[in-house]
């Protein structure tokens, strides 16, 4: 990943790791998810988990729930260390284990154009037959957007542009996008 260095840094700082608004999903998004049941009886891997506002609704349902950052200390937070932690240096990294669902918040944004193809092939590649992503993606095409954080450095993806990227991924759209505030919800099968 170019720039990984810089990428964690930022990542890593104490205002990122204390930044914990709860105010992220819709009742709606909710529901599309069965009211949260989709993870129920799951092997999850979340990437990105932040400060956790999505692993602490989550996690208890889930049968596994594994995460994966580029940032040691974002996987150092005390919240997460009864769970198994990848640090990823790569989009290329091979995970042992195989998900029901991989699930993402605020993430793909930090994903570069030149990186988004090998993302999407981590996916497949860490997802069983039928496996689900799950993640939303900020909105930049609307209301005229400007960047926010700069996660080194950040892209700004229309909504068809993720749905196409993930199309020639060999995945099939099956809820979504479901607009909320800013942020589109998807969810892909593989
Ligand atoms: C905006 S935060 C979102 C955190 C959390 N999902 C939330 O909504 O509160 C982005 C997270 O993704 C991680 N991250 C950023 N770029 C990444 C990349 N290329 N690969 C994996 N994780 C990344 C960051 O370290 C951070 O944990």
């Amino acid at each position: 990943m170019k720039n990984l260095k810089r990428r964690i840094s930022f990542w890593s700082s104490e205002t990122r790791l204390n930044n914990f608004d709860s105010n992220w999903i819709s009742p709606k998004i909710i529901e599309v998810m069965d009211d949260l049941k989709i993870f129920q009886g799951k092997n999850v891997l979340e990437i990105g988990p932040g400060v956790g506002r999505q692993f602490t609704l989550f996690k208890d349902l889930a049968k596994s729930y594994d995460l994966a950052d580029i940032s040691s200390d974002v996987l150092s937070h005390p919240r997460f260390l009864q769970n198994k932690r990848k640090v990823l240096t790569s989009w290329s990294d091979r995970l042992k284990v195989k998900y029901d669902i991989i699930t993402f918040w605020f993430v793909i944004h930090h994903v570069r154009k030149d990186e988004i193809g090998a993302m999407i092939k981590f996916l497949h590649r860490h997802l069983r037959q039928d496996g689900l992503v799950i993640f939303n993606s900020p909105l930049y095409n609307r209301n005229g957007r400007k960047d926010r954080s700069d996660g080194i450095h950040t892209t700004r993806w229309r909504e068809s542009e993720v749905i196409s990227h993930f199309s020639s991924g060999r995945f099939l759209l099956v809820e979504g996008p479901i607009e909320h505030k800013k942020d589109e919800f998807l969810i892909m099968k593989r």
